[in-house]
């Protein structure tokens, strides 16, 4: 799907930015091995947390959507998972089959996971190599690099793993095995990434204990049925928040988005580069912290990121880059080779759409140098099938100079889906 995007005057208006895309897909999975009913508000039904729950359907687990964004998952208990006649298909979901690989490590049956064609290129082995030596059996393409994937598992080890990459998907693989693994299993990142799994597992009463960059949980746990409210996803509300500093007028106020603050970088960096948003409303919802962001035009200038800031803000990175293209003076990210193996190699593809509409970017090993402030030329974008791709490309149009298009708008829908016609109304 090919969408035209007009430049824009002036953004204004509110928006209740749709619900945490990594914290429904573990409310889901974590209902699921509870005992009991896990009731879920503000589940986020795009695509991406859709494949969760069709992958954990076909394992056996009742799941009913009584209203929009409302799930009623009914629990099977850690053990009571069932094989699978069918293959499960992520789609283009990495949490999904991630995550599930770690579920999976821990049961006695075997099962197949695939996905679409960029999750079937994306590496694998930083989750099947920590949970072959806790004694899952694991084959895929390039020695279980690659999906389609099959997993035979059941009695783990526990191990104490050193993660070569900060990434949250690696950690809650290894701890969710943990879970089947008698004794405590521990995982050290070089980073601390996002850590939804620890509060969340340790709400449904597993125990997990927490120094620094190490996280230890112990086996066998009976986890119990919690209701979950979902806050919004601050890296759905990141395009809202780049296009109201970027566009010359205007004012958004975005609801209820989450804090968490292995989270939040992309606040720390715009409120570095000068952007103006406030903050009010802070609360505690489902052990996340919350609160509302609003935005409003500012004169934007250049930072220099790396470190431990970028997995607190990987996700943002490509929006980033647009308020790079914005920005007076030069922007560098640094550090973030993961870029590479997300849903698109989004170095490359942030520079090659950037320089489409005029801007002045050097592609480097690990992130991007960019030199903004010039003026940006509407062009034909293309989403390469990544929702943050084919976002961040719409808020770099919203104030360049000329129409812009989006081709492969589509893929939005993995993380949100009504993007669009929420930017749309938003035009005044
Ligand atoms: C996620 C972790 C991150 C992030 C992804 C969601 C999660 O991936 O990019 O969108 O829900 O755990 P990595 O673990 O590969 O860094």
């Amino acid at each position: 799907m090919e969408l035209t995007i007009n430049p824009a005057k002036s953004l204004r208006g509110q928006v209740a930015v749709p619900g945490d895309k990594s914290v429904s897909h573990r409310a889901v999975m974590f209902g699921a091995l509870a005992e009991g009913i896990t009731e879920i508000e503000g589940f986020l039904a795009g695509e991406d947390c859709l494949s969760t729950v069709s992958c954990l359907r076909k394992l056996g687990v009742t799941i009913d959507e009584t209203a929009e964004g409302s799930l009623k998952v009914h629990g099977k208990g850690l053990q009571g998972l069932a094989e699978s006649g069918e293959v499960l298909d992520v789609g283009n979901s990495g949490t999904t089959m991630r995550l599930l690989l770690g579920i999976l490590a821990g049961q006695p049956f075997f099962s197949v996971l695939t996905g679409d064609p960029s999750i079937r290129r994306r590496p694998m082995a930083r989750v099947t190599l920590p949970l072959a030596k806790m004694g899952a059996r694991i084959l895929g393409r390039q020695d279980g690099n690659l999906a389609p994937l099959g997993v035979r598992g059941g009695n783990l080890q526990p191990i104490a793993y050193e993660s070569p990459v900060a990434s949250a998907q690696v950690k809650s693989a290894v701890l969710l095995a943990g879970l089947y693994a008698k004794g405590v299993t521990e995982v050290n990142e070089p980073y601390v990434s996002r850590d939804h799994t620890e509060r969340m597992l340790r709400a449904f009463g597993a125990k997990v204990e927490r120094a620094g960059a190490r996280v230890a949980v112990e086996g066998f746990p009976v986890l119990q049925a919690q209701n979950v409210k979902i806050p919004g996803d601050i890296s759905s509300a990141a395009f809202f928040l780049v296009s109201g500093s970027i566009v010359r007028d205007g004012e958004i106020r975005l609801t209820n988005v989450g804090l968490n603050p292995t989270r939040d970088g992309i606040l720390t960096v715009l409120g570095e580069m000068g952007a103006s948003i406030r903050i009010e409303n802070q609360a505690e919802v489902s052990g996340e912290p919350v609160g509302d962001l609003i935005v409003r035009p500012a004169e934007l200038r250049g930072v220099r990121i790396g470190g431990s800031l970028i997995p607190r803000l990987i996700d943002e990175i490509p929006v980033l880059a647009v308020a790079a293209a914005y920005a007076h003076g030069v922007t560098e990210i640094r550090d973030a080779a993961e870029l590479k193996v997300k849903e698109s190699n989004r170095i490359a593809a942030a520079a090659r759409e950037l320089v489409k509409m005029g801007v002045r970017v050097e592609e480097l090993s690990d992130g991007l140098k960019i030199w903004g402030g010039k003026p940006l030329q509407g062009a034909a974008a293309e989403s390469s099938g990544d929702h943050r791709m084919a976002m961040a490309m719409a808020v770099a149009a919203l104030g360049a100079e000329g129409v812009s298009r989006i081709n492969g708008a589509e893929a939005a829908a993995v993380s949100f889906p009504d993007f669009f016609e929420t930017l749309q109304r938003l035009r005044t």
